[in-house]
């Protein structure tokens, strides 16, 4: 299982350093999360700090676009060195269209389920997909309580992919901690993308070592 290490709420006052302590802490992923204050009642980073960072770390950078809109957002995201570009299903009007458009800059494409939202649209356009993200919060926050439901929801992706011999990696984003990793390796998750769990305990080193179970 691989590791997405969430900047929202490490210290932004530190971040460029934070990024290359994660890289040495063997994170497999960085994440960031794109908020505008419309789709959420929160803001963070932007297609400056994608550039910004990618000056400094080799680890892949993976976007998260949680705003409304995010077909006009694809462009800067990619120029800026986004690796990996995540939209929410729920604001995705044309799907096809904007994993394409992902697909056309050589950028990776995701999709993101809210905890409340089906899944089983991703069958009719599995093939523009790259990677499939259950949200196990609801989108906005970092700290949030897990979603304990998306297991079940977990359970029932896995076995469509099985049954339509689809290779897509499936993540779980928020709330993620050393409490339900133990269960979320178990039921065949991917990546796991941790925030504030990984950042509430030093050193970072240890605390990479503990989730990815070593
Ligand atoms: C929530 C974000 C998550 C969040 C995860 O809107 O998409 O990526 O940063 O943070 P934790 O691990 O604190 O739930
Ligand atoms: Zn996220």
């Amino acid at each position: 299982m691989k590791i997405s290490a969430s900047l929202l709420s490490c210290d932004t006052a530190y971040l460029g350093d934070t990024v290359v302590e994660l890289e040495r802490a063997g994170v497999d992923f960085v994440h960031l999360d794109i908020m505008d204050g419309h789709y959420v009642e929160n803001f963070a980073f932007s297609p400056k700090t994608v550039q910004d960072l990618r000056r400094i770390t080799n680890l892949p950078l993976e976007v998260h676009l949680e705003i409304d809109n995010p077909e006009r957002y694809i462009t800067a995201f990619a120029e800026a060195g986004a690796d990996l570009i995540i939209v929410q299903l729920d604001v995705c009007r044309h799907p096809i269209r904007i994993l394409d458009t992902i697909h056309k800059y050589g950028k990776k494409a995701g999709l993101a389920v809210n905890p409340g939202d089906s899944f089983e649209r991703i069958k009719y356009f599995a093939e523009y997909v790259d990677y499939v993200l259950l949200m196990s919060v609801e989108p906005g926050f970092g700290g949030q309580k897990f979603e304990r439901s998306v297991m079940g929801k977990v359970r029932l992706v896995k076995t469509l992919f099985e049954e339509c011999d689809y290779q897509i990696p499936v993540g779980l984003d928020g709330g993620v901690s050393l409490e339900n990793i133990g269960a979320i390796r178990e039921a065949g998750i991917e990546v796991v993308v941790v925030g504030t769990a990984l950042f509430s305990q030093e050193p970072l080193s240890q605390v990479v070592a503990a989730f990815k179970g070593l």
